[in-house]
């Protein structure tokens, strides 16, 4: 495997094109299941989940062709409806497809996706839409099997705003009959790329990217679209987190601050000057971060859970004491023992994390154990003194197109090693 190897220390400065949002383009490739043509998706990443996700629409009969970054999606005829349980235990996220190829087949069975190191990640939500749309659904054997003769429009309240469950009850309404309403739904920004798109597509979806989503079944196919897929928040908020850190001045273009409101007030709070304008924002940091008292990650438009261990990372090093509450998963601080082997002050006390500013941290052997939690370590290793090598990069591959690319192009030291 792979090692990233870092000399921390220098400030990272200078100008950096936002990649395509993962938690956008993933939803946005299962909804290319429903299209009698092909689709053309732009700003695509080059990520380890996208790749995986061409391999299950793939594995589904769809002929799949990238091009630097757009990804060609043409359904055939014959497409399959079902996942293997290998595929859906290397990418849980896969679950997703369950909505799409329900509307496309009528039928789906896929392998139960399981939880990640972060949470038990239940998809509870996803089942009791699905069911309240008429479809039938047997667990057995370590596999969801779903069938529905008729599609049918539903009230459907969510119980907590389900990011996934959102989407794959929109997915898997488009062709209902009657009108779906989702209560309480996701308000995420991906949710509404995922709504524009199938829109190109000719469902008629309304309301996305508030509480309240309408879906008026239609009836006739949806027919192939292109579509270039939002900048990815969480990445641009990852890297401005690096620029504050390293006492930097880092120019991001090609970003949508609008999307990041929550984060940019907490850089602020922090000390950071940050301008947005257009689709650039401008972070220069101060000589040393202030801690940011209290933060709990919330649903958006809240302090997003993503961002809540490289925001952690650069608090490390601030000045005072921040407290991070994780609500929304139950295990997202395992960064916090490598943070500590960093010389990092940090205790947890169950879904919070006491941060007590140290002066400096020193550059370590580190693991990432999952994706945010490994950026996070990226963001440490850069603002220590000293090298630090971090092993677990397929993690990180997971989220960051090219880290060290990009990392380098605004004056970082890091290397990519093969062990
Ligand atoms: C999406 O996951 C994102 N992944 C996650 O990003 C993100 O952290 C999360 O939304 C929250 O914003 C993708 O979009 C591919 P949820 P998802 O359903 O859809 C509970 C990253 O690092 N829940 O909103 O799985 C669940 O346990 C990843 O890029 C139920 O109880 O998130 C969790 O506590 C990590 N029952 C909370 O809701 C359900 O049926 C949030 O889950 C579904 C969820």
């Amino acid at each position: 495997m792979d090692k990233l190897v870092i000399k921390g220390g220098v400030p990272l400065s200078g100008e950096l094109r936002v990649q395509g949002a993962k938690n956008a383009v993933l939803p946005i490739l299962a909804a290319t299941v429903l299209a009698d043509g092909e689709c053309v998706i732009h700003n695509a990443p080059r990520l380890r989940d996208v790749n995986k996700t061409d391999l299950v629409l793939t594995r589904l009969g769809c002929s799949v062709k990238r091009e630097g970054n757009t990804i060609f999606v043409e359904p055939t005829a014959e497409c399959a409806c079902s996942i293997c349980e290998e595929l859906m235990r290397e990418m849980r996220s896969s679950i997703i497809f369950l909505g799409a190829i329900i509307s496309r087949c009528g039928r789906a069975s896929v392998g139960m996706p399981g939880g990640c190191s972060i949470g038990l990640r239940p998809i509870d939500l996803h089942l009791k839409g699905l069911r309240a749309l008429g479809v039938d659904i047997t667990e057995e054997r370590g596999y969801i099997n779903c069938t529905a003769k008729r599609l049918r429009g539903a009230d459907i309240h969510l119980d907590f705003p389900s990011v996934g469950a959102t989407e794959n009850i929109m997915l898997a309404s488009v062709y209902a009959d009657g009108e779906t309403y989702i209560s309480n739904a996701a308000r995420e920004p991906e949710i509404a790329d995922l709504a524009e798109l199938l829109n190109r597509m000719g469902a008629r979806i309304s309301g996305a990217g508030t509480g309240l989503i309408k879906i008026e079944g239609v009836k006739k196919r949806l027919c192939g679209a292109e579509y270039t897929v939002m900048p990815d928040r969480i990445a641009a908020a990852t890297y401005l987190a690096a620029a504050a850190a390293t006492g930097g001045d880092l120019l991001l273009t090609g970003a949508r601050p609008d999307h990041m409101e929550a984060m940019l007030h907490v850089l602020r709070d922090m000390g950071a000057d940050v301008c947005a304008h257009g689709g650039s924002i401008r972070l220069k940091a101060p000589k040393r971060l202030r801690g940011i008292h209290t933060l709990r990650t919330m649903p958006y438009p809240g302090f997003p859970t993503d961002i809540q261990s490289p925001f952690m990372a650069a608090a490390s090093l601030a000045e005072g004491t921040s407290v991070f509450t994780e609500t929304i998963f139950e295990n997202r601080f395992q960064h916090v023992d490598e943070l500590v082997r960093m010389g990092a002050d940090i205790k947890v006390v169950g879904r919070s994390a006491v941060v007590q500013g140290v002066k400096r941290l020193s550059g370590a052997r580190i693991v990432a154990r999952e994706l945010r939690g490994g950026a996070a370590l990226v963001i440490a290793a850069l603002a220590a003194e000293g090298e630090s090598e971090i092993t677990g990069t397929e993690y990180i591959d997971r989220g960051y197109e090219e880290i060290e690319r990009c990392i380098s192009e605004c004056g970082g030291i890091i290397k990519r090693v093969s062990e």
